[in-house]
């Protein structure tokens, strides 16, 4: 008992570490802090040693200390690769002397797509093309009211429409540019799919039969908060890939292919 409560603390105080930034803006100051300590020591160098410290040692050393701060912080690994690549990478595009609306363009696209992934934690990526049969051959065979949480391009939503007509397909998406491509395309599709420009926090899941996710990790625990609160009995929550930590699923859909596991929960 006393182990467990141990190690439900030091989980605790790692997740207060986690949670004092969000990890875009943790990887940030990290890549700020590592670039004063390499100021500050070619200054030391340089005024107690007279020795001018290389260009490109000043790039890895900076490249190398944000990826140790982000290791030692427990940050997911791919960011001890972002961190290491990010000085050189700016420092590449500097010497290649792109004109600064080409930057602005990209930034304007990448936040429409990718939008609150900083907060959410939740980027867009499709989901893989077997996955709408996968969940067409589970569903109840009878009229149902389904919604797809994070719905991207709103792939999965319109397959869905056009093969259960008797059915109602919902997708909410908090991502301006995701959303509108699929509202275009939904409307070049049945009326039974609808796309919504939503935080999923701010819809009831009490109005579904079907829950569906493809998320993150990070994002799970608090969606099973809300599916547990909101979803009513005899409903089902999905969930692509990812698993609710801690709570066992009813099913799991397995194809021989290699593509993620569906997880599926009956409430
Ligand atoms: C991994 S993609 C899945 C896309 C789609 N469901 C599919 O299967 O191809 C996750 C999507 O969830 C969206 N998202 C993340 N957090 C959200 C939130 N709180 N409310 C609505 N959408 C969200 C992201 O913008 C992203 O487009």
């Amino acid at each position: 008992m006393s182990i467990e409560l141990e190690q439900k603390t030091e989980a605790q105080n790692n997740l207060a570490d986690r949670l004092t930034f969000p990890p875009a803006v943790e990887a940030l100051l990290i890549q700020a802090f590592s670039l004063c300590i390499c100021g500050v020591g070619i200054l030391f160098a340089y005024l107690v040693f007279a020795k001018i410290i290389s260009l490109l040692f000043f790039l890895v050393a900076h490249a190398l200390i944000a990826a140790c701060i982000s290791y030692r912080r427990k940050m997911d690994w791919w960011w001890w690769i972002i961190q290491f690549l990010f000085p050189i990478a700016a420092f590449l595009l500097l010497t290649l002397d792109v004109p600064r609306h080409y930057y602005l363009a990209v930034f304007v696209v990448m936040a429409l797509l990718f939008w609150s992934t900083f907060r959410t934690q939740v980027p867009y990526y499709p989901s893989r093309a077997s996955l709408p049969s996968l969940i067409h051959d589970f569903l109840p065979d009878k009229s149902l009211k389904f919604v797809d949480l994070g719905s991207g391009l709103g792939g999965l939503v319109l397959n869905l429409s056009l093969r259960r007509g008797d059915s109602v397909f919902w997708g909410v998406e908090i991502a301006p540019l995701p959303w509108l491509l699929s509202y275009i395309r939904s409307k070049f599709h049945p009326a039974n799919a609808r796309f919504f420009l939503k935080n999923y926090d701010n819809i009831n899941l009490g109005d579904f039969d079907v829950v569906f996710a493809y998320l993150s990790p990070a994002a799970m625990p608090a969606l099973w908060n809300k599916v547990a609160s909101e979803m009513r009995p005899g409903s089902l929550f999905l969930s692509y890939e990812f698993i609710v930590p801690d709570v066992e699923p009813d099913l799991c859909i397995n194809t021989d292919s290699g593509d993620p596991i569906l997880y599926i929960w009956r409430i």
